[in-house]
């Protein structure tokens, strides 16, 4: 199992908290251009994002997947949320910022922080992630914390906020020795 918290220099990543449910609706989950990129509508109320954060819960009690919040440890701040499914040998990973955190290596910091726990489990061998084809902050962050990418995987995911067809989405891997 993944741990419940992860540090790096300016970020806490932690396991939610039900009484994070209204920050996360503030910064992130409401913001239509946040979740322009992602399988999900914003949300509607404070209401879909308390439901939310019960379903990360209940993913973490069940083993099925790990989410953090991740908090700006000098200010507290609820900044985004980050995410690993682990099926077998490898591990999925997606992860969100609220805007007015972008562009500050805030996410990079976080998601290397798991790459590197994740890099060093020796039963995990593979480490990926896909992104819409048209999300260049992503695919770049991706580079930047040590995936490569590994094509395209066509039609694979729907975005609801850009169309209701499935969508190119580019993946990206790390993996471990080699075959
Ligand atoms: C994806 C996300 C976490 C990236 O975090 P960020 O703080 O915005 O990232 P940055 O601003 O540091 O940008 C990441 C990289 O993309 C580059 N970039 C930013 N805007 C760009 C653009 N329009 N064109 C090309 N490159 C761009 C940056 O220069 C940076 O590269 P660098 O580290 O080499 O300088 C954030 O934008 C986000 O949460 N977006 C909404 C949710 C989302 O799409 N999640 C991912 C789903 S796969």
């Amino acid at each position: 199992m993944p741990p419940t918290s992860i540090e790096t220099p300016r970020v806490l990543l932690r396991k939610p908290e039900r009484d994070d449910a209204q920050r996360i609706f503030t910064t992130y989950a409401q913001d239509p251009d946040v979740v322009r990129f992602l399988p999900w509508k914003p949300h509607a109320t404070p209401a879909v994002s308390a439901r939310f954060v019960g379903r990360c819960l209940a993913l973490w009690n069940d083993g099925s997947a790990s989410t953090w919040v991740l908090i700006m440890r000098d200010s507290g701040a609820l900044m985004g949320m980050l995410e690993a499914r682990i099926r077998m040998h490898a591990v999925e990973v997606g992860y969100v910022l609220g805007q007015p955190f972008w562009g500050r290596g805030l996410m990079r910091e976080s998601l290397q922080a798991f790459v590197d726990w994740a890099s060093n489990q020796p039963s995990l061998f593979r480490i990926w992630a896909t992104c819409d084809v048209e999300n260049v902050r992503s695919a770049r962050l991706l580079e930047r914390v040590g995936l490569q990418h590994e094509g395209i995987l066509r039609r694979y995911l729907v975005h609801p906020n850009i169309s209701t067809e499935p969508r190119d989405c580019h993946s990206y891997s790390k993996v471990q020795g080699t075959f």
